[in-house]
Formats: structure tokens, C-alpha cells, sequence
């Protein structure tokens, strides 16, 4: 019997309320690897709920690593506080150098009329006039008179707290987050109150990161992606993707996370953690946020760029209280920031509950599209991660990818290559969107890319 008790007066479902108890009690360290856990029959029986209740716990605890079902044989906790699996030391490459062309860029061809890249969410035609709802209000609104809180608009940030806590698991004080003009903006925040020193980056990895990393002359080290990362160098910080590893898609298991956790805290580093897309699964809940594991050790990095447009440049950050403090610091001396309007406006799609429709009818689009991606895709290539998110990358030789990339230009389709994402790595292959189109344009585009694999 698993010490939990369930609590069917609180709001939250009970699937989530016996995952979370599991998981607190892998991390405090009463249950550690090879323990075997109680049937999802049994144990359903034992707290008096059905077992679909169980099953769902263990399908969640399973896809974010921190069980294994065995065949046949029952479900065994396979991540511990403390790391039994041999960590794997690898920053592989030596520092890359800014050079006078940024890292992995593409030329990109005039006349290629639809892209199938990763940065292009879905947008449903009928959220249209909520959208216009929000900036109507903008248009009321009276801005600030002068310089605003350097940490964003309170009423934008109580209601990310409200929202982080929901789907990520995160419980802040509004005072915690720092509002930032996405991403990338976040970074440029971070990187100049980190100590001197390399930042390791994913290889393959978000190319934005990379660059960002390098503009701010710093070298970048290689984090290989997929694997368990034991030691981190000389390293300030970690830049990672743990819900859904860009581009490969990997969820970082339970261990890797605890694992990098501890090479960060020995080397005294920080882990960056890129939550972009984390409520883009259609076959689980959102892997909870790595930030929750170490409050003190993770600097988070969340966007809108994915949830409504690039374009907005909303984004939201939250650091340890130290970092927090000295970005706080510089960015009310220069005014860093994010635009007033496009904060009052996000408000406005949070506070109608926009935002969550719009999550919901973008993952119902990218449940129903990856399967056709990997239905078209899997006799030529080999799937790189988890169907998740707005994009699937496909592992293939780098001819094939770039034949097939070159046919689908020709029909009118960009499509990025795996290699412009790696560094040391050396992968290849296709990264596929499939946000940013029609219905018919991705069938066109699949019908051009597996036309050329099939030759
Ligand atoms: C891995 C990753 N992180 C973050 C972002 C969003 O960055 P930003 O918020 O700066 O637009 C993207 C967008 O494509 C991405 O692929």
C-alpha cells in the first residue's frame, strides 16, 4: 500500500493529486529505483477509486520517467533523488566562435510560399474576435505615465502566477516573475549577471539560444541532447529544453533531470530550463515544469510565442531570488522590457480565457496532424521523439533530407534541416511543422517530401 491519500473535496482531479503524491515520494526518497509499485488494479482498490484513476497516474508518471512499466512483470520506480545510472560527463565540443554568419542560419529562397517550420503556431480563425476584443481594450486603456514596474504590468503577472500554477505546477508570487519580451529576451536578461564563463547549450538545440549565447561573448559547450548529462564542465549555466527537447522532442526523464540538477549544483551553475511548447501533449498531461525539483538552481523561461503568435514578443521569467534581483537591477536602469500594449492585451486573453481556448483548439489541430506527419513520414525515416508539439523531427541521411527539402521547395514548402540545429552532434534529418499550414498544404508538402524519399 502506497502511503497517499486522495482529497475528493479539492479541485484537482485525482489522476494529478496521486501522480504528485508518487512523485514527492520518489524525490524524498521512500520509494528509489527497482521499487515496484502496487497493480494500478490493486492500488485503485485500495484507495477506493476506479481504475482508470490509477492507470492515468502511471501513464503520466511513466512519460515523464519516473516509472517503467515491464511486460508482464509490473510498473518499477526508475528515477531517485540520488542518480544510479552511470552519468555520462560530456560537454563534447570546444567553444564555437561567433563568426561572421550566425550558427545553423539558411539561406532562405525567395518564392517558397508556405513554411512548415517550428515557430509557426496554429492560429483558429474563429478565436479571431476575442482577439480583436483584447486590443480593443488596448485602445481604451490608459498605458503608465512614464517608466513601468521593470517586472511588467502587475495585473499580467498575477494572472501568469494564477496560470503557471495551474499548468505547470509552478506556485509563485506574482512579485517572482519578470515579464520579458519572449524567450530570447529572457536570456539576454540572464546572460550578463551569470559569472564569467561558457554556457552549454543542447547539440541539437534551439538556434536562437546558441546565437544569443555567442552575441553576448560567451562560448557555447555542447549538452549532448539525449543523454544523461553527470557533469557540466566549467559551465555557469545549462540551457535546456526538459518537456519537449527542440528539436528532437525527447521528454527529459525524471533521472536526467535529477542528474543535471546535481551537476549543476556542483558546479555551481544554472540550469535554464525553455519551457516553450510543454502544453502541446495529446497523449498526457503537460510534463510538469523542471523548476518545481529546485526553485534555487533553475532559472524558467516561458513564452506566448507558442500559445498565441511569435509576433507578440511576450514572454515571462522567473529566477532564483539572487539572479532575480540583479536582473531587476539592470533592467530599471536601461528600461528593458516588454511593450505596454502587447502586455495589456495578453492580459485581456488571459483574463477572457482565450488563451486556454486557444491551447485547446491548437492541440486538438496538432493531435490530429502529427499522426498524418508520421503515417506519411515513417517508411522513409525514423522519429526522432514522442509525437508532441507543432513539429516532429525525422532522422534520415543528409542526401535524403535535402532532397526531399529541395522537392518540397520546388511545390512551395520551407522545410527545415535537422543539421542546422546541430553542432557537434552531427544529426540529420527533417524538422517538420505543421502549425503554420493548411490541411491540404500538408498534405501537398508530404506528398512532395515522401514523392522525393520514395526515389
Ligand atoms: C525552443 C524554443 N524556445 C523558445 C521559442 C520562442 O522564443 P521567443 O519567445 O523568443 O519568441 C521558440 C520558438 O520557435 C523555440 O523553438
Amino acid at each position: 500500500m502506497l502511503p497517499v491519500t486522495l482529497d475528493r473535496t479539492s479541485g484537482e482531479p485525482l489522476p494529478a493529486q496521486l501522480a504528485g503524491q508518487v512523485r514527492a515520494l520518489v524525490l524524498s526518497g521512500t520509494l528509489g529505483t527497482g521499487d515496484r509499485l502496487p497493480s494500478s488494479r490493486a492500488l485503485a482498490a485500495d484507495l477506493g477509486v476506479s481504475r482508470a484513476v490509477t492507470e492515468q497516474a502511471y501513464d503520466q508518471l511513466t512519460a515523464e520517467g519516473w516509472l517503467e512499466a515491464r511486460r508482464g512483470s509490473g510498473t518499477y520506480v526508475t528515477a531517485t533523488r540520488t542518480p544510479t545510472t552511470a552519468v555520462a560527463p560530456r560537454v563534447t565540443s570546444r567553444p564555437t566562435r561567433p563568426t561572421s554568419r550566425p550558427t545553423g542560419a539558411t539561406s532562405r529562397p525567395t518564392g517558397a510560399t508556405s513554411r512548415l517550420d517550428t515557430g509557426t503556431p496554429f492560429f483558429d480563425p474563429r478565436l479571431e474576435p476575442g482577439w480583436r476584443r483584447a486590443w480593443r481594450e488596448v485602445s481604451v486603456a490608459a498605458p503608465p505615465r512614464g517608466y513601468d514596474d521593470p517586472r511588467g504590468l502587475l495585473e499580467l503577472r498575477e494572472a501568469l502566477a494564477a496560470r503557471l500554477g495551474r499548468t505547470r505546477g509552478l506556485e509563485l508570487h506574482p512579485d517572482e516573475i519578470i515579464v520579458t519580451a519572449g524567450t530570447t529576451d529572457g536570456l539576454r536578461a540572464l546572460l550578463p549577471e551569470l559569472r564569467p564563463g561558457p554556457v552549454a547549450v543542447e547539440d541539437p538545440g534551439y538556434r536562437a539560444a546558441a546565437e544569443t549565447v555567442l552575441t553576448y561573448g560567451r562560448e557555447v559547450v555542447d549538452l549532448p541532447a539525449v543523454e544523461t548529462v553527470g557533469d557540466l564542465g566549467d559551465a555557469v549555466a545549462a540551457y535546456v529544453t526538459p518537456a519537449h527537447q527542440h528539436p528532437l522532442g525527447r521528454v527529459m526523464p525524471a533521472a536526467d533531470r535529477l542528474a543535471l540538477l546535481e551537476a549543476a549544483r556542483g558546479a555551481d551553475a544554472v540550469v535554464i530550463e525553455d519551457d516553450y511548447d510543454s502544453e502541446f501533449r495529446y497523449d498526457v498531461a503537460p510534463v510538469p515544469a523542471m523548476a518545481r525539483l529546485d526553485r534555487g538552481r533553475v532559472v524558467y523561461l516561458g513564452t506566448a510565442a507558442k500559445s498565441v503568435v511569435p509576433t507578440l514578443r511576450l514572454g515571462w521569467l522567473v529566477a532564483p531570488p539572487d539572479l532575480h534581483e540583479l536582473i531587476l537591477r539592470r533592467r530599471t536602469i536601461t528600461h528593458a522590457g516588454a511593450a505596454w500594449p502587447s502586455q495589456r492585451a495578453l492580459l485581456t486573453l488571459l483574463r477572457d480565457g482565450w488563451l486556454d481556448r486557444a491551447v485547446r483548439s491548437a492541440r486538438r489541430v496538432y493531435a490530429e496532424r502529427a499522426p498524418r506527419v508520421a503515417e506519411a513520414m515513417s517508411p522513409y525515416a525514423t522519429l526522432a521523439g514522442p509525437l508532441a508539439g507543432m513539429y516532429s523531427t525525422w532522422l534520415l541521411p543528409e542526401a535524403d533530407a535535402r532532397r526531399a527539402r529541395d522537392a518540397a521547395r520546388v511545390a512551395g514548402f520551407e522545410i527545415n534541416l535537422l543539421s542546422t540545429y546541430a553542432r557537434s552532434s552531427g544529426l540529420t534529418g527533417l524538422v517538420i511543422g505543421f502549425g503554420g499550414v493548411t490541411e491540404a498544404e500538408l498534405d501537398q508538402a508530404l506528398a512532395a517530401l515522401t514523392g522525393a524519399l520514395a526515389r
